[in-house]
């Protein structure tokens, strides 16, 4: 195997490829077999598809595992396949997770309803305030964090988080997807598991539907026994575009990084927006922390109109080069509205309580060039002010 050292960008392209030998393809080649022979005798790895070892698992699965820091990692059909096993080799019927309140919507859905069904309760909680530990049991078992989290970006210090899960035998697990392992490793920051729903900027353009879990061999192959067992395998053909996706992962995560920069700097200057979230904004309540334990602020962005609800539906209208699309992390920038996806099913004023008034749009931004989105969201911007009110008072 090459290059499970050296810096991100080389890991991205090498990290778990066999040996070259001439005449081996320099690509690694799909493999769609979903039986493997084997030694008469009983001897061989591969045996069955469902099993998820095939050898295009496993070369993304040593790739990962050097990208994020972890011994081991595991390949999954979704992000919500990885969320599952690791949560099923974790707990047990009378165990209790302590998770963020600002977490993905399928995985709040796991906890709450998935979970719950087996005996496994979770109490939700607010990582910034320091009361959070007194929902600390002696059953927890799983503390669960997502950092940056969706869509207001908050990132918390993981280390206190982690120690008070560990003087508590609990595990801390961490969905770092909005950051992706070039810009966050939580493994290095004392988190036992790291997931990420690969179809977001691991394979980055929109087109995989994968999850990955990356952390101890331990870990990693509890994980593996359940997803063996609970047979949510990533297909051969997915796993090999999710590699043929990571080998960009470094150019485009610098570019989704510039891109976030510079865009939020320019829209924290527009006086249509009341607010810009970011976490590389000095602006942002996270900002120091994101300095010191991110390498890079994201492709996300937050911004919330003056004009509010009305005004958000004419912008996201009147944008051509950003289209609406629940999903993120790829090299196409979308945006969407909370109040009609991941916060829909809450009122306008408990949305509010929660930091995302309506008017509130999430960008993430793609790899297109800086000039050509700010030219797309200022015309929206002006689009969106000369609303039909304005038109018929001008009129
Ligand atoms: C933060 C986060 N975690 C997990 C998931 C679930 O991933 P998947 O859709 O790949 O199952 C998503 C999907 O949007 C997500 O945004």
């Amino acid at each position: 195997m090459m290059a499970s050292h050296g810096g991100l960008g080389t890991r991205a392209v090498h990290a778990g490829d066999p040996e070259p030998r001439p005449n081996a393809p320099v690509v690694n080649p799909i493999v769609p077999s979903t039986t493997f022979y084997m030694d008469p005798d009983g001897g061989g790895d591969l045996l069955y598809s469902r099993y998820g070892n095939g050898p295009n698992h496993t070369v993304v699965e040593a790739r990962l595992a050097a990208l994020d820091g972890g011994d081991d990692a595991l390949v999954l059909g979704s992000g919500m396949a990885a969320m599952a096993c690791a949560m099923l080799s974790l707990l047990q019927a009378g165990d209790h997770v302590v998770a963020t309140d600002a977490i993905y919507g399928g995985t709040r859905a796991l906890l709450s309803t998935e979970l719950t069904r087996l005996g496994i309760t979770t109490t939700y909680v607010d990582f910034f305030s320091p009361g959070w530990r007194e929902a600390i049991r002696p059953e927890t078992r799983v503390v669960l964090g997502e950092f940056p989290s969706n869509p207001l970006l908050r990132v918390a210090d993981l280390r206190p988080i982690a120690d008070a899960a560990h003087e508590h035998g609990a595990a801390l697990v961490v969905d770092a997807t909005f950051a992706s392992p070039f810009n966050f490793r939580p493994l290095e920051h004392g988190a036992d598991l790291v997931m990420h729903s690969a179809t977001k900027y691991l394979a980055g353009h929109s087109d995989v539907t994968a999850g990955a879990l990356v952390g101890s061999h331990a870990r990693v192959g509890e994980a593996r026994k359940r997803a063996r067992v609970w047979g949510p395998m990533l297909d051969p053909h997915a796993a090999w575009l999710l590699e043929r996706g990571m080998k960009t992962l470094s150019v485009r995560m610098e570019r989704h990084n510039r891109n976030g920069m510079e865009i939020s700097r320019w829209a924290e200057g527009r006086p249509e927006i009341a607010h810009t979230f970011y976490p590389g904004l000095a602006s942002h309540p996270d900002h120091e922390v994101a300095s010191r334990i991110l390498d890079g602020f994201g492709g996300m962005m937050g911004i919330e109109l003056r004009g509010g609800g009305p005004a958000a539906s004419r912008f996201v209208r009147a944008l051509r080069l950003a289209k609406v699309a629940p999903s993120l992390g790829g090299v196409e920038s979308l945006v969407s509205e909370p109040r009609h996806t991941s916060h829909g099913a809450m009122t306008p004023q408990e949305r509010a309580d929660n930091g995302i008034r309506d008017g509130f749009i999430r960008v993430s931004l793609g790899i297109e060039d800086a000039a050509d989105l700010i030219a797309d969201l200022e015309q929206a911007l002006v689009a969106a002010e000369d609303g039909p009110e304005q038109r018929e008072a001008a009129e």
